[in-house]
């Protein structure tokens, strides 16, 4: 083994909530080595606002939180995993508290539970209006004061090490692929860092930056799920990309502010420019139906009257209960000149959430040994064709306790692979010109966007997967002779992501949840 490759037990890519509650859980039995591509803190979960959905007290039930779950997943569902998921909660939710996170009471000490869109109880736990920032410092917390953990920020993984390195040919049916670490980028040296493991978790987090409107931070480009494929790992369900209905309208400012669901479950509805309550015309549940719905009459709504953006109307709720439950959205409003307890907000649909992702079955295995997968970038077949509000924290927190379950068996079988090459940097240069990159990342999310978004069809997709594929020879031509950075692998997995939204696209000949195509009208 070369004394300048790191080896670690327990190899986690990604601190969000599946990477970090899965580290604090596998370092009781090996080391732990947590690579993170920004501040160790950057993360879809330090933006997440709502809460987790989890059944706390009745009248809310198991059978009632599996019900509407299977229900926003259209059909799609598995409901094995719903089920296990959706029991399991409560444990996971406690042993979070454990580690320091708090979640709003009410006056008589009891949770003070959200509503969101497609569930039929009150059963959201949530820190105001910043739930995700507030799982985040605690998670930190913890792993920060861990003699197991060593957390290397600003590391960029940039491939998963498999037989392939060793110079076997792999394709996607070649049996016993194995996982024996990654290549990483220090972003502080430039230099690609080797790094062994003997179990590798996959917590890479989502894709929103395909899109050019996303809730999602910067560092959410798809870089688990491109690394996965392009290793030969499965990934499923890429098709059903979810839209969040109500990101604050700004053109230009990037990421889009989220309007937490909770405010219409609250009681703020949505309105047309005349200030119609228009999704009663939609769905009986009215501004509260679950989100695909919400986000496609949004949608059909502006391009029918031939306008940017549709209002929310918070002003049924109490202005005391704005600034207790929702002080950020409060604050983030007012400095724009609006004051939400008398003012609307402009909301627009903006791309939120991947539902699909890496295959993982029941114990978070992935389809190549060694790799488990958990978080956004995995694929349970808990979400199925739609994800309802708020059951992403908590599939997190499940599987990464399930991950932990598997690596901690997986560590004692394996070992350090020999003879793993460092990174060849051969026949590279610094890139010319930037804007090679910028221009491709910009072509790239309006092509998404304005072909293979909330509404699509035949022809939008074909077009669509034309032009990627120019994009993707120019990016890989471009790869193969440049300095690797940040922006190119981005870009990179973007386009891959990309190509795969449309491949399942393509293949799905029907509406089902969040893919809907006019094509297929029913
Ligand atoms: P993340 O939290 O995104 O973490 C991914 C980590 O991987 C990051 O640290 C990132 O830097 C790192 N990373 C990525 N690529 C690389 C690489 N190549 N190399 C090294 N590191 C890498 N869900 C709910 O259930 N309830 C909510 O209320 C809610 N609100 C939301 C609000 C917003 C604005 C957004 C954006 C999402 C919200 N979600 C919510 C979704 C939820 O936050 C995410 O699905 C969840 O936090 C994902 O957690 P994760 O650990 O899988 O990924
Ligand atoms: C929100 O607060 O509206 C987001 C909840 C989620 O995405 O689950």
């Amino acid at each position: 083994m070369r004394k300048d490759y790191k080896t670690t037990d327990f190899l986690v890519i990604g601190s969000g909530i599946a990477g970090l509650s899965y580290a604090l859980k596998v370092a009781e039995f090996g080391k732990v080595l947590m690579i993170t591509k920004s501040d160790e803190d950057e993360s879809n979960t330090k933006y997440a606002q709502g809460g987790i959905a989890a059944v706390t007290y009745a009248p809310d039930s198991f059978e009632k939180h599996i019900q509407d779950t299977l229900i926003a997943g259209d059909g799609l569902c598995d409901e094995a995993v719903v089920r296990l998921v959706i029991t399991e909660a409560p444990e996971r939710i406690q042993e979070l508290i454990s580690w320091g996170a708090q979640f709003d009471k009410n006056e008589q000490g009891n949770y003070d539970l959200g509503k969101e869109g497609g569930h039929s109880e009150n059963r959201i736990l949530h820190h105001k209006d910043n739930t995700g920032y507030e799982i985040e410092r605690a998670l930190i917390h913890q792993v920060r004061t861990h003699k197991n953990i060593e957390v290397l920020d600003h590391h960029f993984a940039i491939e998963i090490i498999t037989q392939h390195h060793l110079g076997m040919y792999i394709n996607s049916s070649t049996p016993n692929i194995a996982c024996y670490g990654v290549y990483a980028l220090n972003l502080e040296t430039g230099n690609t860092d080797v790094i062994l493991a003997k179990v590798t978790l996959m917590a890479s987090g989502g894709a929103g930056n395909v899109y050019a409107t996303t809730t999602n931070p910067k560092i959410a480009t798809g870089d688990g799920v491109a690394m996965v494929y392009r290793a030969k790992g499965k990934v499923e369900n890429m098709e059903f990309i979810q839209f969040h209905p109500t990101a604050l309208y700004q053109p230009g400012v990037q990421p889009a502010f989220l309007i937490t669901e909770a405010m219409r479950g609250d009681g703020a509805v949505l309105r047309n420019q005349s200030g119609e309550e228009f999704m009663k015309r939609y769905d009986e549940r009215g501004s509260l139906a679950p989100r695909d719905i919400v986000a496609r009459a949004i949608d059909n709504e502006m391009k029918l009257r031939g306008e940017d953006f549709v209002w929310l109307d918070c002003k049924g709720i109490s202005k005391e209960r704005l600034l207790n439950h929702f002080p950020m959205i409060f604050e983030k409003c007012l400095s724009l000149g609006i004051d939400i307890s008398k003012d609307m907000i402009p909301v627009v649909p903006a791309c939120h959430y991947m539902c699909g992702g890496i295959k993982v079955d029941v114990n978070a295995k992935t389809s190549i040994s060694n790799l488990l997968a958990a978080g956004e970038c995995s694929s349970t077949g808990l979400h199925g064709a739609n994800r309802l509000a708020s059951n992403s924290l908590l599939e997190a927190l499940v599987y990464s306790h399930r991950a932990a379950n598997s690596a901690i068996e997986m560590m004692n079988e394996s070992t350090f692979k020999d003879g793993i090459p460092e990174w060849d940097i051969k026949g590279t240069a610094d890139p010319e010109e930037m804007v090679l990159i910028t221009q491709s990342y910009k072509e790239l999310q309006a092509i998404m966007s304005n072909y293979v978004g909330i509404v699509r069809s035949n022809i939008r997709l074909e077009r669509a997967l034309q032009r990627l594929q120019i994009l993707n020879r120019e990016t890989e031509n471009m790869y193969r002779r440049t300095t690797l950075s940040t922006a190119l692998c981005e870009l990179r997995n973007l386009i891959l992501v990309g190509y795969l939204i449309i491949k399942a696209a393509k293949q799905r000949k029907e509406n089902r949840g969040l893919h809907y195509s006019i094509d297929f009208k029913i």
